[in-house]
């Protein structure tokens, strides 16, 4: 089967920087000379220019045996150090590192210089619980200062750190526990959310208890972090109370530097199905390009920026920008702790107005919530001190590009759509404020030395206004070293696929358009094939947003007896839209919309009006649920959904 992917969406505007913003952009257009010059080279330059090295490195790159990467790998480094104890050290120690909110209001302001002393103090309490170099730590915390303290401390060791969200289940926590061998989880009695305090305490006890299989848990202990004050039950000879073991550590702590290649953390991602995939990163390459990617696409000024990456800790946005990017450069960042909705729905822009924030990251899933809505609540608030935004995760459609910019960005500020994964570590595709003239809805062009292509199932490149298969056609400094444990699934999951070529393979869709500019089309497993049609998920939905009642929409394939597969949509309409108009004259218009915006290939068979969509706890659209209820299918397996509960109002809904 073809793998070119038709291409059915128009855009045509475009929003050049102002002036102002170009003329005080940290990122210059030299970068991608220099870069397309040298691209070892151009990697060698940011690595030593943006880190500190403790043994610098002769050697930037090893690729004797693909896939297998090595960066700057006879360099030293700590990483902990990196991010903490220099900017102390260069006297920006007064600077603020975290505006810590909880959820309930509670508020904490940490400086550099108290975040490196309660850094070392932890580091302190873990070797004293036998943590070193290589072991491996879960971490199963709230958004709480205490996370980012943990990270740290376990990278100061040479240790390796596994975070597990949160919101995640005793088993899930359990099979990353035993995939992973960790011998230590740190844990808090509870966070809060949505209002309450919400136990945690008790999944890692259930995690951690004989499960009657003869499979003992690795862990030798739990440090517990009272965050909440509820009742746990407690383990004398395994548990331990933060505030037991930390403050009274010593603050005295000298990093030690370990190897570029010395593993940092994994990080576990389920992708669409199949078991999780404990993915690997390093230290060296990983911190290089985290902290070029933050600099440059995020135009960090550190010391007047107020940064806000509101992803949690638990996923890679969180690790590479909340943690590691901007903590190696020196940035003020805001933590919080809660939803967007507690107590009110206006609680991010108070934030934001409460801190100054300039420079805001999230992610499209939040945006289309916020359409939904209504912009008055963003209104109510002062928003002008942002800048800056950015977003991650998915496709965002142009509808809430302009959404965002307009109300969020106060119809201003240069938007930054960035495509990476997990697995690549950093940002990979994406506009530089201040050069690229922005386009709503394409992630546009890839970073200055990463190479990127659009491809044919052959590995031949698709060019200029066509579709196809991303991948990345060179070794990127902070790339997956592997699948932890695994390293047949790595070669078989990510490089089998362009063998030949020495192929990286994302597992998307893209498109190039006439200017060479990326779209993203969305996971290739979700294509849908219409009488012989490929057409994206990602244009039908920015379509089905486009019409002003819509707030999200999820389209799928579904078997059909004469087109193959036909469209079937599911969308949320605006709240203000719900009121005024019955759900079926709605969607009777979404489909005469989509066949007009689009053409009659795509008009969607069913539009179902949904309260809904099935989602990841990250916030993806889960399509293969949607899928099973398109085509009339008992629901398959939904344990990775945030809201088990989801898949059966739908399917109720459909009925
Ligand atoms: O499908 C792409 C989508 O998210 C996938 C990676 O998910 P994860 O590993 O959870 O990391 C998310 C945060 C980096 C990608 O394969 N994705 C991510 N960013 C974008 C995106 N799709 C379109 N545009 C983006 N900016």
């Amino acid at each position: 089967m073809s793998q070119q992917i038709d291409h059915l969406m128009n855009e045509d505007r475009r929003f050049p920087p102002s002036e102002e913003f170009a003329a005080n952009a940290v990122a210059s257009p030299d970068l991608y000379k220099a870069a397309s010059a040298d691209r070892l080279g151009f990697w060698a330059d940011q690595a030593r220019s943006l880190l500190t090295w403790h043994t610098p490195f002769s050697e930037v790159l090893d690729w004797s045996n693909p896939p297998f990467a090595k960066w700057f790998a006879d360099g030293e480094l700590n990483v902990a150090y990196n991010c903490l104890d220099r900017h102390v050290e260069e006297g920006n120690g007064d600077r603020v590192a975290f505006h810590f909110e909880g959820e309930p209001g509670d508020t904490r302001t940490i400086t550099y210089a108290e975040l490196t002393e309660e850094v070392k103090r932890a580091a302190n309490a873990l070797s004293e619980l036998g943590i070193g170099r290589g072991d491996r730590v879960a971490v199963y915390l709230p958004m709480i200062p205490e996370a980012v303290v943990s990270l740290l401390a376990v990278a100061r060791l040479g240790a390796i750190h596994s975070v597990v969200f949160g919101g995640f289940s005793a088993d899930s926590l359990r099979s990353r526990i035993d995939d992973a061998g960790a011998k230590l989880v740190i844990t808090a009695d509870g966070g809060y959310r949505k209002g309450r305090a919400s136990a945690l305490k008790p999944a890692v006890d259930q995690a951690l208890s004989d499960r009657g299989d003869g499979v003992q848990a690795t862990v030798e202990n739990v440090l517990v972090v009272r965050r909440t004050g509820q009742d746990v039950d407690w383990s004398d000879e395994r548990d331990l109370w933060w505030h037991d073991v930390v403050p009274q550590a010593s603050a005295d702590h000298t990093a030690e530097a370990f190897p570029a290649e010395n593993p940092l953390f994994i990080l576990y991602t389920s992708g669409t199905t199949g078991r999780p995939k404990g993915i690997l990163h390093t230290s060296g390459g990983y911190l290089a390009q985290a902290a070029f990617t933050h600099r440059n696409v995020f135009d960090l000024h550190p010391e007047s920026d107020v940064y806000w990456c509101t992803a949690d800790i638990g996923w890679i946005t969180g690790h590479s920008y909340a943690v590691y990017g901007p903590l190696a450069n020196g940035a003020t960042q805001v933590l919080y702790e809660g939803t967007p909705e507690h107590p009110e729905p206006g609680r991010w822009w108070d934030i934001i107005e409460k801190y100054g924030v300039t420079i805001f990251y999230t992610a499209p899933t939040a945006v289309r919530g916020f359409m939904k809505q209504g912009r008055q609540i963003p209104q109510k608030r002062d928003l002008s001190s942002i800048r800056l935004l950015g977003s991650v995760g998915e496709p965002i459609n142009p509808e809430a590009w302009m959404w965002f910019r307009e109300v969020i960005g106060g119809g201003k500020t240069p938007i930054v759509d960035t495509w990476w994964q997990t697995e690549t570590g950093a940002i990979m595709i994406s506009a530089l404020p201040g050069i690229t003239t922005a386009k709503p809805g394409s992630a546009q062009v890839p970073l200055p030395g990463i190479a990127i292509e659009v491809v044919d199932e052959k590995g031949e490149a698709v060019g200029n206004d066509a579709g196809g298969l991303l991948v990345a056609t060179e070794p990127w400094p902070s790339m997956l070293r592997g699948i932890w444990g695994d390293p047949d699934r790595f070669v078989e999951t990510y490089w089998r696929m362009f063998q030949d070529k020495g192929f990286y393979f994302a597992g998307d869709g893209a498109r190039r358009d006439e200017d060479g500019d990326i779209w993203l089309l969305g996971r290739v497993d979700d294509v849908m094939n219409v009488s012989g049609h490929r057409l994206s998920t990602a244009e039908i939905e920015s379509a089905l947003v486009a019409h002003e009642a819509t707030a999200e929409a999820a389209v799928v394939g579904a078997s059909d007896e004469t087109t193959g597969q036909a469209v079937v949509a599911f969308v949320i309409l605006k709240e203000s839209f719900l009121r005024e108009h019955t759900p079926e004259g709605l969607a009777q218009a979404l489909r005469a919309w989509v066949g007009e915006q689009i053409g009659p290939i795509a008009r969607p068979r069913d539009v179902y009006i949904v309260g809904e969509l099935p989602k990841t706890r990250s916030g993806k659209i889960m399509r293969r649920l949607l899928r099973d209820v398109a085509e009339g299918r008992e629901v398959g397996d939904t344990t990775t959904l945030a809201d088990t509960a989801v898949m059966s109002t739908i399917s109720s809904q459909v009925k």
